[in-house]
């Protein structure tokens, strides 16, 4: 079936989630984050996502805006950066401005202009996600932003994915879903959907049931993927 959608995952995907503290490590006002930046970008990512799972898991829903900050707060601690609550405040403010990776725009215009639906489909919340596209510049280039508020509980749970067939009226064949977490491109495999995992940093793939149909280094080759 030839794909006719193209769904993105949104943070860490389109929108570079250690951007928030590589920005705040540049500011005057952090001159001790130089040192710590990429190993709390590293906690805090790994803290929210496994947040996400656990309380998918343990049917214990709350918002991507909520683990981000529990995240946050344990990757701070870990650090030995949780007395400075200014720090903190910036990172949240940055995390609503995130930018989009540099060739995002250019492949969505291409795949717009060959016709295909486009969206996101995100743990993020709508109010989170709606910062972070208008900040990128690339709501024009979206057909809708999708969020797991709409069922109430974390990726991979397949009433997620749900979320794209219901919006689109296609096949999950229909749809290319990419993804730079290994663990979502997986799970979306996993549900039917043609996958592809930009896996930017060359990390291991995961070991788990499901392996994705392309593996990119970036997203830039999404169109010719299509044949666009
Ligand atoms: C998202 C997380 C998984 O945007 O990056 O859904």
């Amino acid at each position: 079936m030839a794909i006719t959608t193209c769904i993105f995952d949104a943070y860490g995907t389109l929108f570079d989630v250690t951007a928030a503290a590589r920005q705040a490590a540049q500011e005057p006002e952090f001159p001790h984050l130089i040192d710590h930046w990429a190993e709390l970008a590293n906690h805090w990512r790994l803290k929210q996502l496994q947040y996400t799972w656990l309380r998918a898991i343990t049917d214990a829903h709350t918002d991507f805006w909520q683990v981000t900050q529990d995240g946050l707060d344990w990757a701070m601690e870990a650090t030995g950066l949780s007395g400075d609550p200014q720090l903190r405040k910036r990172l949240l403010d940055l995390y609503w401005q995130l930018q989009a990776y540099e060739e995002v725009p250019q492949m969505l215009r291409a795949l717009k202009t060959a016709g295909l639906q486009t969206a996101i489909l995100s743990n993020g919340s709508p109010k989170m996600l709606e910062g972070a596209v208008n900040s990128a510049g690339v709501s024009g280039l979206l057909d809708d932003v999708l969020s797991v508020e709409a069922v109430g509980v974390f990726k991979p749970d397949a009433q997620v994915y749900d979320l794209v067939e219901e919006r689109f009226n296609c096949q999950r064949d229909e749809v290319l879903f990419v993804s730079s977490n290994g663990w979502d491109a997986a799970g979306a495999a996993g549900y039917g959907f043609t996958t592809a995992w930009v896996n930017r940093s060359g990390e291991p793939m995961d070991r788990l049931p499901w392996t994705p149909h392309h593996i990119l280094s970036d997203l830039s080759s999404i169109p010719t993927l299509l044949g666009t």
